[in-house]
């Protein structure tokens, strides 16, 4: 069981002045909400996704809600800085594909309360499915979609390619003939580089036999290289890493080797990290699913404080029971540019501020406005510990923060 440090405290406390303009905020729609925390506190929010400019650090992370236009636009309309789309399964020119068995059909997902090792509750959603489980060619027109949603909102696919056994060979037709296809469908939308995400899931991590270190870590170092080479152009590929079953320290290892200051990964930033797996939980008749909450977050970010010092050599994307503002700083802490969440948006409506609105702009308003746990609420606090008054601050002077300033 690990425990992360956490450099903030449960509830923000600041100046009753601060405090009050939050309670109004919270209790209402606000319109463009970047704007008016630019105007009401001198505090901006944008940051980055990969290369791409996003107004606040909030993204829906790919899963099943993020499988059709209408999620895509409702994302935007609700006010998030970015959409990653579900993961497809690559396939070749003849749409076959070495992990078919990927492609579940499972509609239902359970949200349940979890109470974390650590003793925090929180929530997880357990579901049996995996990735994308229709042809590459139907997610090629959600794509095509998707990113026809607006020119500038920053829609992000995500594919799952082939991975070898050991001794097996990748199949390398797979890599480039998905990647050909999808930076076709990108082109026809936007000027800049394909931006994609490679997931690993916590599914892989299950199998408990020999050489697995070295397969995961072979897997980690091998793959960007073979998704770069598929194309003649550069992606900018993020890798979503998977967290292990493999012993805690195990985690720390990869972070130290893929996001340590002597890494040459080909990687160009990492979401850390996928879910956690349990083998011996059951649902519906599947036994050994992936789950969340605090115990995810909590090894997330412990892993993380391994390169807390010189913080990670590669930007990186948080997921994983991203809840409220102050985990989302948490994750800023470690280095962390932006957070992309599934669970939040599953979680009962009753857990968001009660305003007239959608549940998506519900709940990127939880997370902005919270006058306790909300991000406006944690930088005032932490631009208070500064010593910065109510000079202008941002998101992103936290992500570059020594982290150690702020214990009193
Ligand atoms: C039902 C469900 C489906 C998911 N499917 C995918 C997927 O296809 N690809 C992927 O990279 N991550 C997938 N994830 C992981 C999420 O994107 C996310 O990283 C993870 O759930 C941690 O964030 P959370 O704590 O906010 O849920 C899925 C998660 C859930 C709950």
């Amino acid at each position: 069981m690990v425990k992360p440090h956490y450099f903030l405290p449960q509830e923000f406390l600041i100046a009753a002045d601060y405090q009050r303009a939050l309670q109004e905020d919270y209790a209402q729609v606000v319109q463009e909400p970047e704007n008016h925390i630019r105007a009401r506190y001198n505090i901006d929010v944008s940051s980055y996704y990969g290369p791409i400019k996003i107004k606040n650090p909030f993204g829906k992370s790919s899963g099943q809600l993020s499988t059709n236009k209408s999620q895509v636009v409702s994302d935007m309309e609700g006010g998030l800085g970015f959409t990653v789309l579900k993961t497809v399964i690559a396939e070749g020119q003849d749409h076959s594909s070495k992990m078919d068995e990927w492609k579940i059909f499972a509609p239902k997902m359970t949200v349940e309360k979890l109470t974390s090792r650590n003793g925090e509750e929180g929530y997880s959603v357990t579901w049996k499915g995996r990735g994308w489980n229709k042809s590459l060619e139907d997610y090629l027109s959600f794509v095509d979609e998707a990113l026809s949603v607006q020119d500038d909102y920053p829609v992000i696919p995500s594919v799952k390619y082939h991975l070898p056994d050991l001794g097996e060979d990748y199949k390398l037709e797979e890599y480039m003939y998905t990647t050909q296809k999808l930076l076709e469908v990108w082109k026809k939308h936007r000027d800049g580089e394909l931006v994609l995400e490679k997931d690993f899931s916590p599914t892989l991590a299950s199998t408990d036999m020999a050489g697995q270190k070295e397969r995961i870590i072979s897997w980690l170092r091998d793959v960007p290289r073979l998704i770069k080479q598929s194309v003649d152009e550069p992606i900018h590929l993020g890798v979503k890493m998977m967290n292990t079953t493999i012993a805690d320290e195990f985690q720390r290892e990869l972070v130290r080797t893929f996001l340590g200051p002597d890494s040459t990964w080909l990687a160009d930033f990492a979401v850390c990290f996928n879910r956690l797996f349990d083998p011996h939980k059951e649902y519906e008749g599947k036994v050994g699913v992936a789950y969340g909450g605090y115990d995810l977050s909590d090894r997330n970010l412990w892993a993380l404080e391994e390169v807390i010092e010189e913080k990670p050599s590669r930007p990186v994307s948080a997921t994983g029971n991203i809840c409220s503002g102050k985990m989302m700083l948490e994750y800023a802490l470690r280095g962390a540019l932006n957070g992309q969440m599934h669970t939040f948006f599953q979680i009962p409506q009753t857990e968001y501020a009660q305003i007239d609105a959608t549940r998506t702009q519900k709940a990127v308003h939880e997370l902005l406005f919270n006058p306790q746990r909300g991000l406006v609420a944690g930088l005032i606090y932490i631009r208070e510990i500064l010593g910065k008054g109510s000079e202008p601050f941002t998101f992103l002077e936290v992500t570059d923060l020594d982290p150690f300033l702020l214990m009193k």
